[in-house]
């Protein structure tokens, strides 16, 4: 597969990362609850060591709910704090508060113990292309917050979103780029829809979807695409004809629209359409 991020763009990110956590105390880092593994960057944690680190499992909806709590449970036991959240309807947002507070009790101590008093915590929310980073701020800002920096008068320079006194937000996400260690991470991304669709292969990711998904949410796959569960051992290609049958994606005269199929079926598993699903295990 052909990837849209190049060395150079890696380079400026990096850069970009690098002086934007030199200013804060916390990086909150949002995972894809589907691959959490997959839409991580490792380099985060050379980054991001020092400071403390809160990972939010975003888009816990789409995913399978008994392997958000694997997940939480394989974060923790890696030492980071970790919370499931939906961005989009800001469930589980409430509780970052506390955690925050939790997360950075040493420096507030630190602080309190100097002497400085009502220094609010400042975070950074980093994280792939599309795992939520804007939402997240939207949802989590909400419209409460007042935008400090970069005001006539007010010391130029980054704009923070103050969420109330003890917490301050970088107003712009950092980016992430994804790592491309496999093909099966590659693959995942595009899945889960981290990567631009103009330069996937929709037919074959399909497949690879429907394999993963005939061995792992066989009874979901059939159910949504009324494909009879009679004992067979299906293959991908036969249930690609079969939704090409059962949705009506036909070419002109009858023949099988193979990518139309495909989109149909990358944009239910996306949408969450199929049921909650998540597309590796913790190890
Ligand atoms: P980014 O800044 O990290 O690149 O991601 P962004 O916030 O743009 O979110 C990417 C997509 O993911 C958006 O959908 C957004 O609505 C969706 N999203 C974010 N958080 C959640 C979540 O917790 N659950 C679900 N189900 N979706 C989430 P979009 O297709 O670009 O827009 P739209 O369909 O929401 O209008």
């Amino acid at each position: 597969m052909n990837y849209q991020w190049y060395p150079g763009h890696m380079t400026k990110a990096k850069r970009m990362m690098q002086e934007n956590i030199s200013l804060i105390d916390l990086v909150i880092e949002l995972v894809d609850a589907r691959a959490p593994l997959s839409s991580r960057n490792p380099d985060i944690d050379e980054l991001g060591k020092h400071k403390s680190r809160l990972i939010l499992l975003n888009k816990s909806d789409l995913a399978d709910p008994g392997l958000n709590q694997r997940w939480m449970s394989f974060f923790k036991e890696k030492g980071f704090y970790v919370l499931e959240v939906n961005a989009k309807t800001g469930q589980g947002l409430k509780a970052i508060q506390g955690m925050v507070r939790e997360a950075c009790k040493e420096k507030i101590e630190r602080d309190r113990k100097r002497g400085i008093k009502n220094r609010p915590v400042r975070a950074i929310v980093v994280g792939i292309p599309n795992v939520g980073k804007s939402t997240f701020i939207n949802s989590f800002a909400g419209k409460a917050c007042t935008k400090t920096g970069n005001k006539p008068g007010v010391t130029k320079g980054k704009q923070w979103i103050r969420l109330n006194k003890e917490l301050e937000l970088l107003d712009t996400p950092g980016i992430l780029w994804p790592k491309f260690e496999s093909e099966e991470v590659g693959r995942k991304l595009a899945m889960i829809g981290s990567m631009n669709d103009e330069i996937l292969q929709m037919t074959e990711l399909a497949e690879a979807l429907v394999t993963y998904l005939l061995s792992h949410y066989r009874r979901a796959l059939l159910d949504r695409y009324q494909i009879e569960e009679d004992g067979q051992s299906y293959t991908a290609q036969e249930v690609m004809e079969a939704v090409c049958e059962n949705r009506k994606c036909y070419k002109k005269g009858q023949e099988p629209d193979y990518e139309k199929a495909a989109a149909l079926v990358i944009d239910d598993f996306r949408s969450g359409r199929i049921g909650q699903i998540t597309l590796e295990e913790p190890v």
